[in-house]
């Protein structure tokens, strides 16, 4: 299949080009890279073997850039990953981030459509789960509240393409819930790449690790957890990639609408990933108990058996893996993708 692949200069995007043409697909970029660089698709295309991965600097938001796109490729299938993400910087920004996630992406929909490309593979988050109604979370617990607008920008979006689907049952719709993803390539040539201070957990690792920041805060040890920090199912970029090739074969059988969680299924607390780190690289994390973060929950992890059973797919990596690639990545691009 030929996928329009918006956001796919960035972590996840990146890794899923790989997993797609090893599939045997091809992939077109969308991106305007305002999260990202193009060198990641360098990089990309030096993996795969082959000369450049076809690439547009567009924002999904401009509906004629996108509409020349169109023009020129015929598209089986858009992977949408195109999205602004960082939880803090929502709550700051929130318009910015409806304009950008939800216009965006009812642009992206509409110009699909027009175009008679009707199937989409959507990122969504765990966090629409909210404070989740159970522990591990199946795709059967209802949507919670969420704490902040990107929360409600993935939602939200989940809402309009299921009142899509519904309303035009030629739409192919498929929604995963990724829950936290780390972990490189394992070339080590391509990885997350954060701008600024790290918002995440295995970033601000790395960073500490590479002697870019002085010591971890660990957000809180009271948590109703076994040692009193905040508990996720961490799952490895390329196990999540490769997620989206399986969820890519349901599409082509003309799936409907389906929802899947992306997880491993296993929850590891913060100082749980701290210690496998440093054992697994050999490098010491000096780290101190700061306050909760705001916003935060205490346990979140997947039951994943219905990806599993349905898209015949599961997570192979385990936190060792996931520890040692983003190692592998940070110590050997410490400056992400401007190192020379
Ligand atoms: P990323 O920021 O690395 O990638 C997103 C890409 O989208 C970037 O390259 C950015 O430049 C591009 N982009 C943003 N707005 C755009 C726009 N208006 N037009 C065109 N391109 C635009 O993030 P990621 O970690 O690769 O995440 C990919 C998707 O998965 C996002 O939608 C994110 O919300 C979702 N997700 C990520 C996580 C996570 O922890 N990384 C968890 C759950 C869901
Ligand atoms: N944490 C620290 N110190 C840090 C960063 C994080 O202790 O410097 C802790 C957090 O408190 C939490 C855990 O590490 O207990 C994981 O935090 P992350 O920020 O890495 O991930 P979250 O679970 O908060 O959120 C991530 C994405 C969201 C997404 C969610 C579920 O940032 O966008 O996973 O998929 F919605």
């Amino acid at each position: 299949m030929n996928i329009l692949v918006t956001g796919g200069a960035g972590f996840i995007g990146s890794h899923t080009l790989i997993e797609l043409y090893s599939a045997g697909h091809t992939a077109v970029v969308v991106d305007n890279l305002s999260n990202s660089s193009q060198e990641s698709l360098r990089r990309v295309a030096k993996i795969i073997g082959i000369a450049e991965i076809p690439f547009y600097n567009v924002d999904i938001r401009d509906r004629e850039g996108l509409e020349k796109v169109f023009a020129c490729h015929h598209f089986d299938a858009c992977i949408h990953f195109a999205g602004l993400k960082a939880v803090g910087e929502s709550v700051a920004k929130p318009w910015e981030y409806y304009d950008n996630n939800i216009s965006g992406t009812l642009t992206l929909l509409d110009v699909m459509r027009r175009n008679g490309c009707k199937s989409i593979i959507f990122s969504s988050s765990a966090t629409v789960y909210g404070d989740p109604a159970e522990i591990p979370i199946s795709e059967q617990c209802p949507k919670g509240q969420c704490s902040n607008p990107y929360g409600w920008t993935k939602s939200m979006l989940e809402q309009v393409m299921t009142d899509m689907q519904h309303a035009d049952t030629e739409w192919n719709v498929v929604l995963l819930r990724y829950f936290n993803p780390i972990g490189a390539h394992q070339s080590g040539t391509i990885g997350e790449d954060p701008n600024g201070i790290p918002n995440n957990l295995m970033p601000y690792i790395t960073q500490v690790a590479v002697g870019k920041r002085p010591e971890l805060g660990v957000f809180g040890n009271d948590y109703d957890t076994p040692d009193g920090t905040g508990v996720r199912d961490y799952i490895h970029v390329v196990d999540l990639a490769r997620g989206h090739v399986a969820a890519l074969q349901k599409v082509g059988q003309g799936s409907g609408l389906s929802v899947y969680n992306l997880g491993t299924g296993h929850g590891y607390s913060v100082l749980d990933v701290v210690k496998a780190f440093e054992r697994i690289n050999g490098v010491r994390i000096p780290y101190s108990i700061k306050p909760r973060r705001a916003g935060d929950i205490a346990t979140c992890y997947s039951n994943p058996e219905k990806a599993n059973r349905e898209l015949g797919w599961k997570a192979l990596y385990g936190i060792d893996e996931m520890c040692r690639d983003s190692w592998r990545w940070q110590s050997q691009n410490p400056d992400g993708y401007a190192t020379k």
